[in-house]
């Protein structure tokens, strides 16, 4: 696979970018605008699609991010390097609390996301000093070394959101490698919210009428065939196959819920009533996972 094939996923972060500017996560809001984060949601799942879809996406991609910070948070970790950094404003909290945020993603989304979250500091103030975006191919274990040297031999944390699910067992494999090369030398640690998210969409799916089942399971499969990878295949259909992969990869792991009552969840209120319930009952029960290399 060349770059060109990995980058037909990158539209999938503008959708990511819409929902969360539903939330109160700092930046969200100006990111989705400026990237037209609607227009590409309804050109990936349709208007009826998007229309259902703002009942659950706002509240499961603000707690993804969340409990992406929680992680960071539960490692103690400063220095950031994001993988698959999409369209995150992650970096511009890491560097106005003080430490070198990277920002990874492939050359054609650091074209669009570097200059506007360098415009969005500078407009806020934000010293942008220790701010960098690289364009990086994850499985491209040189690149993510150029891309750590920022870092300038200090000790850093890895996190992804929203990238698993479009690789295939080959190209995990391959990421896991690359990324226990970087964290052995830093003693950090690898905080995804990847590993048990087909369980999310799996449990909502049992908690919605028949119809909707039908649209959602459509609407995956084009933006499956629309960037080429398969979604559902690529999962981890059972928590033993997970377990033994990151294992075998050479990870210790620990993990906690994706909602566990730290953070507040600003699109709570806004969700219809009947899907407050069951949304929260989900985002307790599925984990983000820190995974850090066996010594
Ligand atoms: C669903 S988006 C998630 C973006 C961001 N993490 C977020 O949650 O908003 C998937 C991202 O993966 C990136 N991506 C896909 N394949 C990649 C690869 N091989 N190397 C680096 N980034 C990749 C895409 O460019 C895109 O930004």
């Amino acid at each position: 696979m060349n770059v060109q094939d990995y980058s037909k996923i990158s539209p999938t972060a503008k959708m990511t970018a819409y929902w969360r500017a539903k939330s109160d996560i700092p930046h969200s809001r100006e990111v989705a605008q400026v990237m037209r984060g609607e227009d590409m949601t309804q050109q990936l799942i349709g208007q009826q699609m998007t229309s259902v879809m703002a009942q659950y996406s706002p509240m499961v991609f603000e707690a993804r991010y969340k409990a992406i910070n929680r992680g960071l948070q539960l490692c103690k970790a400063g220095n950031v390097l994001e993988l698959a950094s999409g369209l995150s404003p992650r970096g511009l909290g890491v560097v106005d609390a003080g430490y070198t945020y990277v920002g990874a993603d492939l050359p054609n989304m650091i074209a669009e996301s570097a200059p506007l979250m360098t415009s969005i500091a500078v407009h806020d103030g934000i010293d942008t000093a220790h701010l960098f975006y690289e364009a990086v191919n994850v499985l491209d274990q040189q690149q993510m070394g150029k891309a750590s040297k920022h870092f300038k031999g200090q000790s850093f944390d890895i996190c992804n959101e929203g990238l698993l699910m479009y690789l295939n067992l080959e190209e995990k494999t391959r990421l896991c490698a690359n990324i226990h090369e970087l964290l052995t030398r830093v003693r950090g640690s690898w905080i995804t919210t990847d590993i048990e998210f087909h369980f999310l969409r799996a449990k909502l799916l049992n908690s919605v009428n028949l119809e909707v089942r039908e649209m959602y399971k459509n609407a995956i499969a084009d933006i499956s065939s629309r960037v080429g990878r398969d979604m559902i295949n690529n999962e981890f259909l059972h928590i033993e196959d997970a377990t033994a992969f990151f294992t075998q990869a050479g990870f210790t792991f620990r993990r906690f819920p994706f909602y566990d009552g730290s953070y507040a969840l600003s699109t709570l209120e806004a969700a219809p009533e009947y899907v407050r319930e069951p949304l929260l009952e989900v985002l307790s029960s599925i984990h983000v996972w820190i995974l850090t290399p066996m010594l």
